[in-house]
């Protein structure tokens, strides 16, 4: 017997069973973003690592531990690469800012508003809500450097949730971490307090010491935890500038009664973030173990990429996530409304013309289930019973020839025969009544 071949680890089959979740997260992410003017965009799910490298950080956990690379089997290089490596994409925004300026969208209307939905692939530690590869939607915006694009960006996170009726289960959490002029004084600043601490700093603190300081502020590690709450703010570190941005997201929060908890040490585990910084959470996940999704402003992320500075803000969610806390907590979500009309049929004449009747079916706007290859009349209306379908067509040799079907109830098992022509509108009265 052949080994059966399981799936890769941190990967996840989506049957037709929860398809209907999916659905729900996918019509509610493009119903809101549609209404915003943002536009759909797809980038390829691998990229040159150049893509993602330096925007994201050489020393963040996903470029040091969870890229995977992308080769061809055969060992030869591939000539279109030369020397590139190729991986597979960990999330969006880098990708998506590549897109911009290879495609020129700076000649675009500015702002230029895009959103996405699609597979990201992280080496992670496999659990519940952390997945190798996972599903993110998002959605970015270049060119607006106002409070009011950081405003309009948590907005549409809310009104996406609202549609999916999880906004009361969820929390934004919000801070700032400066831009470009801020940065290299709050580095120092935060740097020269942990340094005092090195002995008592976790390993990898004790490395952030000399890649990124403000890292630190994100460890979970339990030993550093009473360091990082002595910590200067880095809310009181920023410079009046930012303060002011972030004043004013505030404000715009506050108009839109949408709640949210500062939080001065959501720093984030991506480089290219300036500025705001925001995370949304599920209200009972205290211990912050997995967001809901995550977005901030990076303002020189286009430049770092070669692009012309160009601002930019966004949010990326995760959907497994979103689908967990939609079980846990029992939310109803509605599946495909279609009424389903089994096509029963015996005979060879009757096969022929069953499939005619399943064309007709669909063009009718109904959803059909057939077994073609049993041919009892009893094994296939056992089939429609364990299909749960409330009318199966019939389709014996004497309905083949006249060009009849019988209708049956599955239910109390009455039954009328039809002339195809008028099948229309018989189901339309019997099945969409
Ligand atoms: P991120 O925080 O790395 O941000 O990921 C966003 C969301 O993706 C997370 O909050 C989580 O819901 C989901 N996610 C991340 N890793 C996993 C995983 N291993 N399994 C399941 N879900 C996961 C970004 O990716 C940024 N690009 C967001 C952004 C967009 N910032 C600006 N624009």
């Amino acid at each position: 017997m052949p080994k059966i071949i399981q799936r890769p680890r941190g990967t996840q089959d989506i049957l037709p069973i929860d398809q209907k979740y999916w659905r729900a997260i996918q019509a509610s992410v493009e119903k809101v973003l549609t209404h915003f003017n943002f536009g759909r965009i797809e980038t390829p799910m691998f990229e040159s690592e150049d893509t993602f490298l330096r925007p994201i950080g050489q020393y963040s956990d996903i470029v040091e531990k969870e890229m995977y690379e992308v080769k061809r089997l055969s060992d030869s290089k591939d000539p279109d690469e030369g020397n590139q490596r190729l991986v597979l994409r960990p999330e969006m925004t880098t990708a998506v800012a590549r897109s911009f300026i290879e495609n020129g969208l700076l000649s675009w209307p500015q702002p230029v508003k895009l959103w996405y939905f699609g597979p990201a692939f992280r080496y992670d530690r496999p659990q519940k809500g952390r997945y190798r590869q996972f599903f993110q939607y998002g959605f970015e915006i270049f060119g607006d450097a106002s409070a009011t694009a950081d405003a309009l960006v948590i907005l549409a996170v809310w009104q996406i949730l609202s549609e999916l009726k999880l906004d009361h289960l969820a929390i934004l959490e919000i801070n700032t971490i400066g831009d470009k002029n801020c940065r290299p004084k709050i580095r120092k600043t935060l740097g020269d307090y942990f340094k005092n601490y090195t002995k008592e700093l976790c390993a990898d603190c004790q490395r952030r010491l000399s890649t990124n300081p403000l890292r630190i502020l994100d460890c979970k590690t339990v030993g550093c935890q009473p360091i990082i709450d002595q910590a200067p703010t880095v809310l009181d570190l920023v410079c009046e500038l930012c303060k002011n941005h972030f004043r004013l997201v505030l404000e715009h929060l506050d108009d839109l009664d949408i709640g949210y908890d500062l939080n001065p040490r959501l720093v984030r585990g991506l480089d290219y973030y300036t500025r705001t910084t925001f995370e949304i959470r599920a209200k009972d996940d205290e211990r912050r173990q997995s967001s809901l999704g995550g977005g901030g402003r990076y303002d020189e992320l286009v430049v770092m990429m070669g692009g012309q500075s160009t601002p930019g803000i966004g949010f990326a969610g995760g959907v497994e996530r979103l689908i967990e806390l939609m079980i846990d907590r029992g939310l109803k979500v509605a599946d495909r409304t279609e009424p389903k009309i089994c096509v029963v049929q015996f005979g060879q004449l009757a096969r022929r013309k069953s499939l005619v009747l399943v064309a007709k079916l669909a063009n009718l706007g109904y959803s059909t289930v057939a077994a073609f290859d049993k041919d009892s009349l009893n094994a296939q209306l056992k089939y429609a019973n364990r299909m749960g379908v409330a009318y199966s067509l019939i389709i014996g040799q004497k309905e083949a020839l006249e060009n009849e079907v019988i209708v049956r109830n599955m239910s109390d098992g009455s039954q009328e025969t039809v002339s195809v022509k008028k099948l229309d509108e018989v189901l339309k009265r019997k099945v969409k009544q």
